[in-house]
């Protein structure tokens, strides 16, 4: 059997790192094989590249430019942490995948969203089995995102009339593929949000498994 890829997506600060270790901590303590990963970055060149990606001014690179990098962590990272560890039957939970490059490269500036897509079906090809989406109120994300305030701030400096083009763009993207999206409500506890979470993934599991072991 092939491992597991979750995939946790959401606007700035909507608690995805929060519920992907929460997560996590459930799934090891039913006897998953977990890692826990994020993007952009997860493998050492990606890592890099995610300090050229997320300092500096917004404007630093060209839409373009920015989704060729953000594909490069990604092809990274698929080829030496997410594949291996699939292959090893593990479960993988990544923070943030190609949907955030959809979202953020796709629509930000100039309708890239082909473009993102046509790069991903070429040099990428692996899709999560689930995706979790945390929605939220941008006005909460980015309070919650400033509070924990580092460096990176170069995406969260767009603001919360942009943001909110992100936070409805998301929720388009989970109608665009049903099968794999799921949405929560990410302005509750997050305890609440956590125990909903790993309901949700272990009944998903089971019903992929018994798929899996039906078709061979
Ligand atoms: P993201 O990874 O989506 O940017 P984080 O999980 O890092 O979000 O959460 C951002 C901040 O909000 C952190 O300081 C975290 O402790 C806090 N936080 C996360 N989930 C909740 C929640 N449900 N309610 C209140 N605060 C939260
Ligand atoms: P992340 O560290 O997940 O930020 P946060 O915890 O605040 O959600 O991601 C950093 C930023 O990178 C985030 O603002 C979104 C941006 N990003 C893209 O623009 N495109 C991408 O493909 C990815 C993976 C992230």
């Amino acid at each position: 059997m092939a491992g597991f890829f979750i995939t946790i997506e959401g606007i700035d600060g909507s608690g995805k790192s929060t519920q992907a270790r929460l997560l996590r901590d459930k799934l090891v303590e039913i006897g998953h094989d977990v890692i826990l990963t994020r993007e952009p970055g997860g493998s050492k060149g990606a890592e890099e590249i995610r300090s050229l990606l997320l300092q500096g001014n917004t404007d630093r690179w060209s839409a373009e430019t920015e989704i060729l990098l953000f594909t490069a962590a990604r092809r990274d990272h698929v080829e030496r942490l997410i594949e291996p560890a699939l292959i090893a039957d593990q479960t993988v939970i990544c923070d943030r995948f190609v949907d955030s490059t959809r979202i953020y490269q796709g629509y930000a500036h100039h309708n890239l969203r082909k473009l993102v897509d046509k790069l991903h079906n070429l040099m990428i090809f692996r899709n999560p089995d689930l995706t979790i989406l945390i929605d939220i109120d941008p006005t909460i994300g980015l309070k919650r995102s400033f509070a924990r305030s580092n460096h990176e701030t170069r995406f969260e400096n767009l603001g919360t009339a942009k943001q909110s083009i992100m936070r409805n763009n998301f929720l388009k993207l989970a109608n665009d593929f049903p099968d794999r999206f799921v949405v929560f409500d990410g302005e509750r506890d997050f305890g609440i949000i956590a125990k909903d979470i790993f309901s949700y993934v272990t009944k998903f599991n089971a019903t992929q498994t018994t798929a899996k072991t039906h078709n061979g």
